[in-house]
Parts: structure tokens; C-alpha cells; sequence
């Protein structure tokens, strides 16, 4: 992948694909849900592709139409029996959920991935779903492949050890069948997409500041919409607030408040940013419109505490920071050393070939700026979310920017470099 300094501001109003966590979710509930589902707008990213293909193996039956995804869930009841070897593909969202769901199934099964996937830590799924009974042993190192041995459950209550939406979602889905209470308790908050879903679909479930509470319960199946990712929305945003002269607006994006950091520590860091929201889904997420305008940026500092809003856009944070006055600090991030890559060595390598001056922090990242940024070469280790960021990098420097890895963007974000070329054409 290659990017060029933009001669052009970006200008324009666009909207991005629907989004890649509720997505998946919304797929594995319906595909729980006896009767048919129709998920408007669902993410055409790979990783949810992932998802869709394993829903055969849980009785379902799939089909696209247009944006939506149609999932009928088993009219008999879920499967039964060797599932066998289940691929998902490099979605981390996809194996842990899926186990969540399978503990609580008379089945067995593999569940496997891309080398990229192998690597990442499953122990933090394994552990609780075992303590509600089931039989799931990770791989010895506590990586993937995971084998499940499902049945009956006992609801437990667990502290998440490590602020994970997806450790969370694994054991409400495995709550959904256990006998007794299920509860989730969560010292800082993380994205509660599934929470949302489960109501939604008739689940007793019940949420209140740090704690998720959940009775076994039959899901009815639903019509929802899916509203745009806010995690894909931020590489337009933060282009935008870094091309100078760039406007742009882009529309039906998400506004979960646990998926927004991006915006407040922009708006900290003196973004021209508008958001207004607009309305609500039927699967209990808020959306709505978000402009954004070039200006002038100062520093920040993000805090542990905020960063499970943030999580997947702490890159853009560090990029828009080498272009801010001032140090800015992010702390408390450990968890980005084990996405789909190591993210904060490979933030503070790409970000310094390009003349960024970044400091790696166990835990974070240190950013002193302004620094103007040259061309080069970016290694995004198979990273999309790197990928993207070393591309947005390379609107803002004095000369092309050379991504490598840079063909994983439709792991997140299918039509990136087509939505940023529209903005950079200007409203047709
Ligand atoms: C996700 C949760 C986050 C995030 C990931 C998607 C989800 O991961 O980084 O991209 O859909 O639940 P963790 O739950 O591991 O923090």
C-alpha cells in the first residue's frame, strides 16, 4: 500500500460500513434465535466473515441480500455432537465468543485460526468458562487452537481480571445456558454491545455501573440495524483534523459512549469536531453524525481508565500526537502488545521511520511533538488497524509512504483507501 502526501484537503460527507463488534455479535445471538434475523448494514470486513462462516456449525443457515445478513437460527434447537475443527480465521472475536457459546452446547470442537491468531492469549476465556463447568483447555502456552467439551453450566460471578469486552461477551453467552445467576463485574467499563443485543432479544439480562447480571434465557429472533463503525470512522476523522483545510462529515456512525474516546481526547486536544447524535437502533445503539474540521492540536494524556474506549484507536491518538504541541502520554495500554499485533512496538517503529518522535513505554506510549513527518516505510506486521494508520501517516508527509502488510485493511475496514480517495476528490 502506498500513500501520498495530500495535496488536497479532505472535503465531503461519507458514511463507513456498519460495524465490525456489534456485527458479530448480532450474528451469534441470531444465529441462537429460532426464526429468522435480518441484520441491516452488517460489517463487510473479513473478520466478521469469520463469524458468519463458522454459524453453519452452530445449526444456522446464513445468507447476504444486498448489505444485510439474513441468519435463521435451528428450528429443532442448537447442534449436538463433534462439531469438529471450527476456523476463525485472524478475528480474536470470533474464537472467544464462539467458545463462550459452545460451552454451554452438548458439543465438541476445535477452534482454530490464522498463525496471526494462534499467537493471541485465550487462557482469559478458558479459565472462567472451565469454572462454570465446561471442559475448554487452550493450547499449552494458553494460545489457540481451543477444544471445547461443552455442557451443562453453573452461573458464576467473575471479576474481570483484564478490561475485555470480549472475555465479558464469552461468559454472558455461556450464561445464556447456565443454571443460576451469571455475573460479569468489571472495574473499568468496556463496550457493551452484547448487553445491548441480549435486551434486545428478550434476554434477562440487567446492567448497572460496573456489573452485568444475566438468568438463563431463550432469544427471539430481530431486525436490527447495524450503525457504522466508530473504529473505522476515526482513520477519516483524524485525517481530517490533520490535512489542513479538510471538512468533512460522515454520517449513521455509532455513538455507544463506551466505544467514544477517540472523540474526547481529540476534543482535549483542540479537534474541531461536531457530533450529533441522531437516533437509536433497534438493537439499543445510538448514533449519529460526526463532523470534523483541520485545526491546530495541543497535547494530551490518555489515562488507564479511559482506555477501554479507546482501545482500537490508540494509534491515531500517537499519530495525531506527533503533529500535537506537547508531550502526549498514554498509560494503562498494555492489552495493545497483544491485538493482532504488538501495537505499541510496532506504533513507535512505523511512527519513528517516519520522524516521529515516540517513546515505548511498557504500558504505553510517550509522543513529544510537533514533528513534520517524511516518507518511508512502515512494517504494519499484519496489522489492519496499523495498516491504516501508517496510511493516514502518509497523507500528512513530505514525501510516500511505503506500508507494508498494508492488504489487511478488509480485516476491519473493506473500501479504505476508495473512501479516503472520495474525500480527497471532494463532494462530486
Ligand atoms: C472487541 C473488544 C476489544 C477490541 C477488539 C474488539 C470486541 O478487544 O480491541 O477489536 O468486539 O469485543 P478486548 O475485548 O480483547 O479488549
Amino acid at each position: 500500500m502506498r500513500a501520498t502526501q495530500s495535496t488536497r484537503p479532505l472535503v465531503g460527507t461519507c458514511s463507513v460500513p456498519g460495524d465490525k463488534s456489534i456485527s458479530h455479535r448480532a450474528a451469534l445471538l441470531a444465529a441462537l434465535a429460532p426464526g429468522t434475523s435480518r441484520l441491516r448494514g452488517f460489517s463487510p470486513s473479513g473478520d466478521c466473515a469469520s463469524t458468519v462462516a463458522v454459524l453453519p456449525a452452530l445449526g444456522a443457515r446464513t445468507g447476504r441480500e444486498g448489505d444485510d445478513l439474513v441468519v435463521t437460527g435451528p428450528p429443532d434447537g442448537p447442534p449436538t455432537g463433534d462439531l469438529g475443527t471450527l476456523d476463525c480465521g485472524r478475528s480474536g472475536t470470533t474464537m472467544r465468543l464462539l467458545a463462550g457459546i459452545l460451552a454451554g452446547l452438548p458439543v465438541s470442537a476445535t477452534l482454530t485460526g490464522d498463525p496471526q491468531l494462534l499467537r493471541r492469549p485465550m487462557s482469559r476465556v478458558t479459565q472462567p468458562l472451565r469454572s462454570m463447568g465446561a471442559a475448554v483447555e487452550p493450547s499449552p502456552g494458553g494460545g489457540a487452537p481451543i477444544t471445547v467439551h461443552g455442557g451443562p453450566l453453573r452461573g458464576i460471578t467473575y471479576e474481570l481480571p483484564v478490561a475485555s469486552a470480549q472475555v465479558k461477551s464469552a461468559i454472558l453467552l455461556a450464561g445464556l445456558r447456565a443454571t443460576g445467576i451469571t455475573t460479569v463485574i468489571e472495574a473499568t467499563p468496556t463496550r457493551d454491545h452484547t448487553e445491548r443485543l441480549l435486551a434486545a432479544m428478550g434476554a434477562r439480562v440487567s446492567s448497572a455501573p460496573g456489573r452485568v447480571t444475566l438468568e438463563a434465557s431463550a432469544l427471539e429472533p430481530f431486525d436490527a440495524t447495524v450503525p457504522g463503525d466508530p473504529s473505522s470512522a476515526a482513520f477519516l476523522l483524524v485525517a481530517a483534523a490533520l490535512v489542513p483545510g479538510s471538512d468533512i462529515t460522515i454520517q449513521d456512525v455509532g455513538l455507544n459512549p463506551t466505544r467514544t474516546g477517540l472523540l474526547d481526547a481529540l476534543a482535549r486536544m483542540g479537534a474541531a469536531l461536531e457530533v450529533e447524535p441522531v437516533g437509536r437502533t433497534a438493537g439499543g445503539e445510538p448514533f449519529g453524525r460526526i463532523k470534523v474540521r483541520h485545526a491546530a492540536l495541543g497535547a494530551t494524556s490518555v489515562t488507564p481508565g479511559e482506555v477501554p474506549r479507546l482501545i482500537d484507536e490508540l494509534p491515531l491518538v500517537a499519530l495525531a500526537a506527533t503533529q500535537a504541541e506537547g508531550t502526549t502520554e498514554v498509560r494503562g495500554a498494555v492489552e495493545l502488545r497483544v491485538k493482532e499485533s504488538d501495537r505499541i512496538g510496532g506504533l513507535a517503529a512505523g511512527l519513528r521511520a517516519l520522524g516521529g518522535a515516540v517513546d515505548e513505554l511498557p504500558d504505553g506510549l510517550v509522543v513529544h511533538g510537533p514533528t513534520p513527518l517524511h516518507g518511508g516505510t512502515c512494517d504494519a506486521r499484519g496489522d489492519h488497524r496499523l495498516a491504516m494508520t501508517f496510511a493516514v501517516a502518509g497523507l500528512i508527509a513530505d514525501g510516500p509512504v511505503r506500508v507494508l502488510g498494508g492488504d489487511l485493511v478488509g480485516d476491519s475496514f473493506p473500501g479504505f483507501e476508495r473512501a479516503l480517495a472520495a474525500l480527497r476528490d471532494g463532494p462530486s
